[in-house]
């Protein structure tokens, strides 16, 4: 990793237009809402936050499959909304996909070999045996072994992790330089998720890739990324190191999100106290000021209610939004 920056995300916002029987404007969901942060060449970062906050529409904007409807995404200096068509097409071919739910995303009437070959066709890989050594290599890359075995398999013949390491092998086949997973094993077995973390961290360091890591399930952040960013209500409350954010914990949600993780240790256990009560915030109509006072235990009267909180930066490198550190 060096500290060269290969994306930016600038008051990044995505909104959904809501509207009931069709035409009757309702309002927008605002899924993604201020975001801001940047990636380092090679780095791996972690998104964490509760189901419903925004994780997978930011990826999915990030990826250019929503536009944006403010703010701006560059990667490598450039803004890829503004590329055009064929822009486009190499930005996506150097991002790659790793969604959630492996068998809905690879297409079921083609096998191992086709789902493999095909971004290499569009994007202009003329040569056969270069396609075929890249197809193999990849296979290679996820230990889908012996290779012969897998190319002629159809999706439906694989287990769960197995599909999930073919889609690892199409996000790589394009030689990409960052990798947006989204929550890639919250579907699969336990018994399978570590190795397919471990198996994307070692992708991650063999080719100096950005990954975007996210996950409603801290547990799982520990060895895998270099920072945390927390994200709760649409937007990112709080990005640290990841000893740093473990283990020296500001915003009260990044505490209760950690709380919220199985302690072995008794002595530890009266952190489970600290577990908000309450739902989510609305993204149609957000709380006033800090999204988190309805839930928040040690909310300020009168002014986290009424004033958005600004990012602090109590210590450097851990930024921080909650009005406490002002
Ligand atoms: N295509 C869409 N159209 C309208 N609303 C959406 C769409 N995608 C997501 N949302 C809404 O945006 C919010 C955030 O969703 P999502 O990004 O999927 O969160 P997460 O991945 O953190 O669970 C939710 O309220 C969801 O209902
Ligand atoms: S800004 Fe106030 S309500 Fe929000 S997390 Fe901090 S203390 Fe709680
Ligand atoms: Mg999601």
């Amino acid at each position: 990793m060096n500290n060269e920056i290969l994306l930016s995300v600038r008051d990044l916002r995505t909104w959904f237009e809501l509207r009931r029987w069709g035409f009757l404007r309702v309002g927008f969901v605002r899924a993604v809402d201020g975001v801001n942060f940047e990636l380092r060449r090679g780095e791996a970062i972690a998104i964490v936050g509760e189901s419903g906050c925004g994780k997978s529409t930011l990826a999915r904007t990030i990826l250019g499959l929503y536009p944006p409807t403010g703010g701006e995404v560059l990667f490598n200096g450039q803004r890829f909304d503004k590329l055009g068509s064929r822009g486009m097409r190499e930005y996506r071919s150097q991002v790659g996909y790793v969604q959630q739910d492996p068998y809905g995303a690879l297409p079921s009437f083609m096998n191992v070999h086709r789902i493999l070959s095909e971004p290499l066709l569009i994007n202009g890989v003329a040569s056969k045996d270069e396609r075929e050594r890249r197809v193999r290599q990849a296979l290679q890359e996820v230990k889908l072994t012996p290779v012969e075995e897998f190319l002629p398999k159809f999706p439906h013949m694989l287990s769960g992790g197995q599909q999930q390491r073919v889609v690892m092998a199409r996000a790589m086949i394009l030689e990409p330089k960052l990798i947006v997973a989204d929550e890639p094993v919250s579907m699969l077995d336990a018994s399978v998720r570590v190795e397919i973390l471990e198996l994307l961290r070692g992708l991650q360091r063999a080719h100096d890739l950005g990954v975007i890591y996210i996950t409603h399930d801290l547990s799982t952040v520990r060895y895998f990324t270099e920072r945390i960013f927390v994200m709760y209500g649409a937007k990112l409350v709080e990005k640290a190191g990841v000893n740093e954010l473990l283990h020296n914990t500001l915003h009260p949600y990044s505490r209760a999100l950690l709380a919220a993780i199985p302690d072995p240790d008794p002595e530890n256990a009266a952190t489970f106290r600290e577990v908000p009560s309450g739902e989510p915030p609305s993204l149609l109509h957000p709380p006033s000021g800090c999204r988190f006072h309805p839930r928040c235990q040690a909310i300020i009267r009168d002014l986290c209610d009424v004033e958005e909180p600004p990012e602090f930066e109590p210590k450097k490198g851990h930024l921080v939004a909650c009005w406490l550190y002002r």
